[in-house]
């Protein structure tokens, strides 16, 4: 629908249309009113007109039916608007568990993509139509924030933690991407674009950049350089807990508390190692905050994923298609 008014932005994602419907709503209610309001104005103005200097207004003592309706309309317009809204929030804030996912790391001025199959980009992002993409994201210095006009989405990225945005393209073609978050004197440069590509172009894409390893293989060999497996025993003989089959379960902390191992919490636990402790194990890693770049954390990320993804069925995780990867200090374990 929004397509058609040339004010709008293409829509090009599948929530775009109930983004646009929403927002034709609150426009078409605000309109509504305002025309009425003016109208009111201007019809009293004339009808209730001083007719003579003697004249003296008619006093009105309230009216209980008028007080009543100008409180329910607005009460039920409002509650329509908000849950409305709440609804698309909530749609628009849980990425489906099959989604694919691609990494987003801003800076000061530009965005770095990286995609599990290991391929780089940069204020550029390659995604295939029909699929849901969910970007995990975050921000080496200061706040930005992810905008793709055409697919009705916008996230924070924010440093220090991690923001997720997803969507899923619906006509292949090269949309604006945006930060919208101002981050300094070149803002207005930390732009780019998406192209979304039907699936067998996308996979040609892939195939045509091969990069040296995929994102779970980089973060195995800074897994094995950093010295992790030292502790990190994958039969769980270690003296920290093995991370096999970690990602999506659900980890019994010291104290009493539960927290389910997603993305967050996998980054938390490299940097602020202290912060939750799982029960049964001590307080012995020390923080590696400081030796890893937001790049190699997400790299860890999705090797962490890759010993085994819970929520899958404790198959491997998503976009790693089950294929073997060659990472030796694992094969002989
Ligand atoms: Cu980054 Cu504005």
């Amino acid at each position: 629908m929004g397509s058609n008014i040339p004010l709008f932005p293409e829509a090009a994602s599948a929530i775009a249309p109930d983004v646009d419907h929403l927002a034709l709503f609150l426009l078409a209610v605000a309109a509504f009113f305002s025309v009425a309001i003016f109208a009111t104005i201007f019809y009293f103005a004339i009808r209730y007109r001083r007719r003579s200097d003697r004249e003296l207004p008619h006093v009105q003592h309230g009216g209980m039916l008028l007080e009543i309706l100008w409180s329910v309309i607005p009460f039920a317009i409002t509650m329509v608007m908000f849950t409305w809204g709440a609804r698309l929030y909530f749609q628009e804030s849980r990425p489906p568990d099959n989604s694919l996912p691609i990494y987003v790391v801003g800076k000061q001025w530009m965005w770095k993509i990286e995609h599990i199959e290991g391929q780089r980009e940069i204020n550029e992002l390659h995604i295939p139509v029909g699929r849901a993409v969910k970007l995990t994201m975050t921000s080496e210095d200061v706040i930005h924030s992810f905008f793709v006009p055409a697919f009705r989405t916008k996230s924070d990225v924010v440093p220090g933690k991690y923001s997720t945005e997803w969507f899923t393209a619906t006509k292949p073609g090269k949309y604006h991407l945006f930060c919208a978050e101002y981050c300094g004197n070149r803002h207005s440069g930390m732009i780019g674009w998406v192209y979304a590509m039907e699936p067998q172009d996308y996979e040609n894409w892939l195939n045509s950049n091969p990069p040296p390893s995929t994102m779970a293989e980089s973060g195995g060999k800074l897994f094995n350089g950093m010295g992790c497996p030292a502790c990190h025993k994958p039969d769980g003989t270690g003296r920290c807990p093995s991370l096999v089959g970690l990602y999506g379960s659900t980890v019994h902390l010291a104290g009493g508390n539960t927290v389910v191992a997603d993305e967050a919490y996998i980054r938390e636990s490299i940097l602020e190692p202290q912060a939750k402790i799982v029960a049964g194990y001590g307080s012995l890693m020390p923080t590696y905050k400081g030796q890893v770049t937001e790049e190699d954390l997400v790299q860890l990320v999705e090797y962490i994923k890759w010993l085994g993804d819970k929520s899958q069925g404790n198959k491997p995780a998503p976009g790693t298609q089950g294929e073997p990867l060659t990472i030796p200090e694992l094969r002989g374990k």
